[in-house]
């Protein structure tokens, strides 16, 4: 049984490449390679590592490292693979070895209610070293609820996509309806994503961790912050 994220993943999927994320994902990009240049790390786990762009990046920009990714998402990680690129769809409990930094970029960490946030945290703890890192980004309040809400559509020769979005107490959620041409007809899919609000107090009172840096950031520079970066360690 698919919950609510999974069907609108699968259909983010299909589409990621009309969404305008590859435009913008160069600059956020950029705050992470600027944290991950000032600590020392050999190994890097990528979670919800999607198509795995950003850790194709990462391998030219820290050829050295030992790089792996997890995804839930089978479409997402078939992709990243075809790039050469060490991922898996198998969840953070099941990963062998331990790794010195943690990622989840673009998104990941709103896409989880609290409980699978707390056991992503508890769980993690188990993957990284000693003192080990975990670097993310989290959508503002503003980034949910005013930059992303309302009605979009976009498409090419082989699919039409509609994108509906709304934001209320704390929860954003995006409709996709996708349209895509299968022979001479059109085969209707639908899909929700949900986005959970986060606060600096949730991270705060997270157990066995602590708040290194939040670095505001306007990625879309419309008005106030959209998003925040956290560095946070593991403390035992
Ligand atoms: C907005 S995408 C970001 C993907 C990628 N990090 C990027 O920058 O392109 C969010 C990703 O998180 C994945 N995801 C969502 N929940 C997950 C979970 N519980 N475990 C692993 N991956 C998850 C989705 O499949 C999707 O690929």
């Amino acid at each position: 049984m698919l919950n609510d994220n999974q069907s609108g993943l699968e259909i983010y999927a299909k589409v990621e490449d009309l969404l305008g994320v590859y435009e913008v994902a160069p600059k956020l990009y950029r705050y992470y390679y600027d944290t991950l240049e000032d600590l020392s790390f050999n190994s890097l786990l990528d979670i919800g590592c999607g198509s795995g762009h950003f850790l194709k990046s990462l391998k030219l920009k820290f050829p050295s490292k030992r790089l792996y990714g997890i995804d839930k998402s089978r479409v997402m990680v078939e992709r990243a693979k075809s790039f050469g690129l060490d991922v898996s769809t198998k969840r953070l409990h099941e990963l062998d070895g331990k790794f010195d930094i943690a990622t989840a970029i673009f998104d990941m960490i709103n896409y989880l209610k609290q409980d699978e946030l707390e056991s992503l945290f508890r769980d993690l703890r188990e993957s990284l070293m000693d003192s080990g890192y975990f670097l993310f980004d989290i959508n503002s309040e503003f980034g949910l609820s005013e930059l992303a809400v309302g009605s979009f559509s976009t498409e090419d020769e082989n699919r039409f996509i509609a994108i509906e979005s709304d934001y209320q107490e704390g929860i954003y959620e995006s409709h996709f309806t996708l349209f895509e041409r299968v022979g001479s007809l059109y085969r209707r899919s639908h899909g929700v994503i949900k986005q959970y609000l986060y606060r600096k107090e949730f991270f705060q009172t997270l157990d066995g961790w602590k708040i290194i840096e939040i670095l505001p950031i306007k990625l879309y520079d419309m008005g106030a912050y959209d998003k925040e970066i956290y560095l946070m360690q593991k403390i035992y």
